[in-house]
């Protein structure tokens, strides 16, 4: 750690049960790691899930890379999480237009697409994969990945967004 103060990162999707947590879990193994200093949540545009723990295909898909999920539980986005995060990072497009949408005109925080963070796939999502075969979590967990490295590198100042 280098001391400097946590960067605030908070990873946004639909439900908050299947892509976001995922982020979340992948997003503080990957600093831990690293020694870089963040304080990771995640959190729903939708209120489907409030109080529930992640889908059971992105438990499995988490344990698969080492990262227990299974404690974390849903929630909604907060206006307040505009000004209590340094940056709300969505997962795909529909969900950062609704983030814009929601954003108070003071906002603090910074707001972008999780794979603008990895080099080359500016403006792409990460599949949904609630709704489909179980192979779409590993596509997803791997999306994440290119995205959390990314932000990895740009938090060590390697590389700038
Ligand atoms: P997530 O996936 O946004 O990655 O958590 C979804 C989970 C639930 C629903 C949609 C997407 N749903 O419609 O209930």
């Amino acid at each position: 750690m280098n001391g400097a103060a946590p960067s605030r990162l908070l990873f946004v999707c639909l439900g908050n049960i299947c892509r976001s947590p995922l982020a979340e879990g992948a997003m503080r193994a990957a600093a831990a790691r690293a020694g870089v200093a963040v304080e990771v949540d995640s959190a729903g545009t939708g209120d489907w899930h409030v109080g529930r723990p992640p889908d059971p295909r992105a438990i499995a898909t988490a344990a698969r890379h080492g990262i227990d999920i299974s404690g974390l539980r849903g929630r909604q986005v907060r206006i307040e999480d505009f000004d209590r995060f340094d940056r709300l990072i969505a997962l795909d497009a529909d969900n950062l237009r609704n983030l814009r949408r929601l954003a108070p005109p003071s906002a603090g925080a910074l707001l972008s697409l999780l794979l603008d963070h990895a080099p080359g796939r500016q403006g792409q999502a990460v599949a949904d994969p609630y709704f489909g075969e179980d192979a779409g979590f590993e596509t997803a967990w791997a999306d994440i990945m290119a995205g959390v490295d990314g932000l990895i590198a740009e938090l060590r100042g390697q590389r700038s967004l």
